[in-house]
């Protein structure tokens, strides 16, 4: 983004701040005022507006070694020592290949009618590339089917983060081939599951995997440096760029198929609005939103960018990562605040948001703007794509009332907030079609492990029976009324 862009986007993000909650009401069409004694105001959604929730293979399904299933990066990362909180990993998860009935129960009874889910690459072809492993299909066929007779749409992703090990051994996403193995793996999916499942997710979060996993280090596979860091970007939109083409020449059309991806795209602002801090704030703004978005959307890179890729890309390669998308997963949690690091990667480093910003319990700022922000720049520099939020939720401890009840209020303002920030973009125009709360279960969070809590419904470590929350209640009500209530 230009500064000059940028100024207007942090400029339309400070006048939706200071109209707060409460001017917001008014200023949304679809405000309902509340009679004394009625129930609270709310804001309505767009009559079809889609509700449901995400989740990701490696953090809730288990049964790491069942059915056939190879390793996958996660799991040699977690058992390997140090890399996670409590050396937790995802072998048992939350048992959910054994659950998934509980838990598309639980969806239902939410009134929920989409499910973003991810498929297991390792389940599916153990070694990554070559002989199809039918058990592991097996089961998202039975999820299919289940999810289905239900009334709930499955959004399957096809990649979550769980690499099969067997192709991290030959470089995994520094390697070219991969947009190869990624696009098999892609048509072996979709042909068995095609028939039913119409909505298609590529990838989740490709700079989120190139900057932890492959530039600093922090999530599997565990590489670090700017090189490795930018041929994962790289490698990931390529083969992505290539498995679309494949899916759109295998009759996506004919077949109903509704084909895009999930990117993570939270604003990045200077620490503190200091001039001297604008350039690392438009670099790490390049690296983290726009070095997957204007590829697919624009066919290049980002400016600041460009002669870093020069040394990665081949001729023809961005005319193959820019296709068409049936619509666009956005991941929203907070912006980013960005001041020069000289240690960065990229020579910039996080700094803190401004003094009284709410956080998560996990130190992130909360900052629902930031999502209006992110919404109406695609509006208007990205042609208005249909867009579904596919994550946005919130870790925050959770404390047990008088009758057992899970209280999350905290959980409860967090979603409620950034539901209003969506609400006040689509009335500005912007494109948004659906919301996928992250998450249905407490699960495991990566590196932080176990200790970290995003859902709606609690998960008993070592019984694992789930026990729905205040927020499930109140979604579910979200989702009843198609409403998003102001208190
Ligand atoms: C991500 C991933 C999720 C996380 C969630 C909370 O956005 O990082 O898609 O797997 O668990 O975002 O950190």
């Amino acid at each position: 983004m230009r500064r000059r862009t940028f100024l207007k986007t942090a400029l339309k993000a400070t006048v939706a701040a200071t109209a707060g909650t409460g001017a917001l009401a008014a200023l949304t069409r679809g405000a309902v005022q509340a009679a004394p004694g009625a129930p609270p105001a709310r804001v309505a959604l767009p009559d079809g507006f889609l509700w449901g929730c995400s989740t990701s293979a490696y953090q809730i399904e288990g049964a790491v070694t069942e059915d056939g299933r190879g390793p996958s990066v996660w799991d040699t990362y977690s058992h390997s020592f140090g890399r996670t909180v409590d050396g937790d990993t995802g072998d048992i998860a939350c048992d959910h290949y054994h659950r998934y009935a509980e838990d598309v129960e639980l969806m239902a009874r939410a009134g929920m009618r989409a499910y973003r889910f991810s498929i297991a690459w390792p389940r599916v072809l153990p070694l990554g590339t070559g002989t199809v492993n039918p058990k592991g299909l097996d089961f998202y066929d039975r999820l299919t089917d289940t999810l289905l007779a239900r009334g709930i749409e499955p959004w399957p992703c096809l990649f979550h983060w769980d690499l099969p090990q067997a192709l991290q051994d030959k470089g995994g996403w520094t390697n070219r081939d991969i947009a190869g193995w990624f696009t098999d793996y892609a048509l072996a999916v979709t042909a068995r599951l095609g028939d039913r499942a119409k909505h298609w997710a590529m990838l989740n979060e490709p700079s989120v995997v190139a900057i932890f996993g492959h530039g600093t280090g922090g999530h599997a596979p565990g590489m670090t440096g700017r090189v490795n860091c930018l041929k994962a970007i790289h490698h990931q939109n390529l083969a992505q760029g290539t498995a679309l083409a494949a899916l759109r020449a295998a009759g996506a059309t004919a077949k109903g198929w509704q084909l895009g991806t999930v990117l993570s795209l939270q604003p990045s602002w200077p620490v503190g609005g200091l001039d001297s801090n604008y350039p690392a704030s438009l670099m790490w703004d390049a690296v983290w939103n726009r070095s997957c978005l204007d590829p697919l959307i624009k066919g290049r890179y980002p400016e600041l960018l460009e002669a870093d890729f020069a040394r990665i890309i081949k001729p023809d390669d961005l005319a193959r990562i820019r296709q068409p998308v049936d619509f666009l997963g956005v991941n929203y949690y907070s912006r980013m605040h960005q001041q020069p690091d000289p240690q960065g990667l990229f020579g910039t480093g996080y700094g803190s948001p401004p003094e009284g910003t709410r956080k998560t319990a996990m130190d992130w700022p909360v900052e629902p703007d930031g999502l209006a922000e992110i919404l109406v720049e695609l509006q208007e520099s990205y042609g208005n794509p249909p867009v579904y939020v596919t994550e946005n939720g919130a870790d925050y401890p959770d404390s047990v009332g008088p009758g057992g009840q899970v209280e999350d209020g905290d959980r409860i303002a967090y979603l409620r907030d950034h539901m209003l920030a969506a609400a006040k973009a689509i009335d500005e125009g912007c494109n948004v079609k659906g919301w996928m709360v992250w998450t249905l279960l407490d699960n495991f969070e990566w590196s932080e492990g176990y200790r970290r809590h995003f859902g709606l419904v609690q998960v008993d470590r070592k019984t694992l029976a789930r026990k729905p929350k205040a927020s499930y209640d109140w979604y579910a009500s979200v989702i009843r009324n198609n409403a998003v209530p102001l208190a």
